[in-house]
C-alpha cells in the first residue's frame, strides 16, 4: 500500500515553534536578521546562509536561484557570483532584487527587497583570495550560465590549470565578484498554529525603519 503521507495533499505542519513579540522589536531589521541567522546557523551550519535570489530580465521575466550569503553588516548583504551570469545580466538591466531565506527547522522565513550594487574590486579580491584553490580554479573554468555541449568534460582543463597554478596563486578573474544588496524592505515570518502566522515588516522611509504587521 502506498504511504498516504507521500501524497503532497497530506503533508501538513502545524507551526508552533516560536512567535514574534510585537512589544520587543529591535529598531533595526539588521539586528533582528542577525539574531535569526545566528539561530539558524546553530541548527544547520552548512545551509543556513543559503537563500533564493530573484531577479527580473529585460523582458520582465522573473527567475530565481539559490546563492550563498557571504557578508552581512548595516550596509547590506553580500553574495558572490559571475558578473556575466544570467543573474548578473538581469541586475545590469534592473538592480532590484528579492532575497528569500527559509529555515524550516525554525519555521522562519525572511524576505528582503533591495538594490544590488557591485562591491569594489579590492573587496572581491579579499574574498576570492580566502577561497579554497579548487573553488578559485572553478571560477576560472566556468563561463557561468552559457550553454555548453552535453558531453563537455572539465577534467582535462582542470588538471592543466591545477598544474599551472601548483606554486602560483590564482588571480581573481575580472568577471567574478560580489554584490551588496542594500535593503529597503524586510519581512520576518514566523509560522504559527492554525496558519495564523506572524509577519513583521520593516520599510525604509524618510531615513528610518517603519515597522508594520501584515495579516498571515
Ligand atoms: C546551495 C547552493 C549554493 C549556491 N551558491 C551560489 C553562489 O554563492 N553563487 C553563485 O553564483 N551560484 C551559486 N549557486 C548556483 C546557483 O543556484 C545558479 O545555478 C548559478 O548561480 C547560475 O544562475 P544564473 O544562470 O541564474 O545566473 C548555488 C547553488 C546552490 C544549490
Amino acid at each position: 500500500m502506498s504511504n498516504p503521507k507521500k501524497n503532497i495533499k497530506n503533508i501538513r505542519v502545524d507551526y508552533n515553534k516560536s512567535n514574534i513579540d510585537y512589544n520587543l522589536m529591535p529598531y533595526s531589521p539588521f539586528k533582528l536578521f542577525k539574531l535569526w541567522l545566528d539561530e539558524a546557523i546553530l541548527i544547520d551550519n552548512e545551509n543556513a546562509n543559503a537563500f533564493v535570489l530573484s531577479t527580473v530580465s529585460s523582458k520582465a521575466l522573473p527567475s530565481s536561484r539559490v546563492v550563498l550569503l557571504r557578508g552581512l553588516d548595516n550596509n547590506g548583504l553580500t553574495f558572490f557570483t559571475n558578473y556575466n551570469s544570467s543573474k548578473s545580466l538581469n541586475i545590469d538591466f534592473n538592480n532590484n532584487v528579492s532575497m528569500n531565506f527559509f529555515w524550516p527547522q525554525l519555521e522562519k522565513q525572511v524576505r528582503i527587497l533591495g538594490c544590488a550594487i557591485k562591491i569594489s574590486s579590492d573587496e572581491s579580491d579579499m574574498y576570492f583570495n580566502s577561497r579554497p584553490k579548487q573553488s578559485q580554479l572553478g571560477a576560472l573554468l566556468s563561463n557561468q550560465s552559457t550553454e555548453i555541449p552535453l558531453n563537455h568534460d572539465y577534467t582535462n582543463h582542470l588538471t592543466k590549470l591545477e598544474a599551472e597554478h601548483k606554486n602560483k596563486e590564482v588571480i581573481r578573474p575580472k568577471y567574478w565578484g560580489g554584490y551588496i544588496v542594500k535593503p529597503e524592505y524586510f519581512e520576518f515570518w514566523q509560522g504559527r498554529p492554525s496558519r495564523l502566522h506572524d509577519r513583521l515588516c520593516y520599510s525604509y522611509k524618510n531615513d528610518s525603519w517603519l515597522k508594520t504587521r501584515k495579516s498571515p
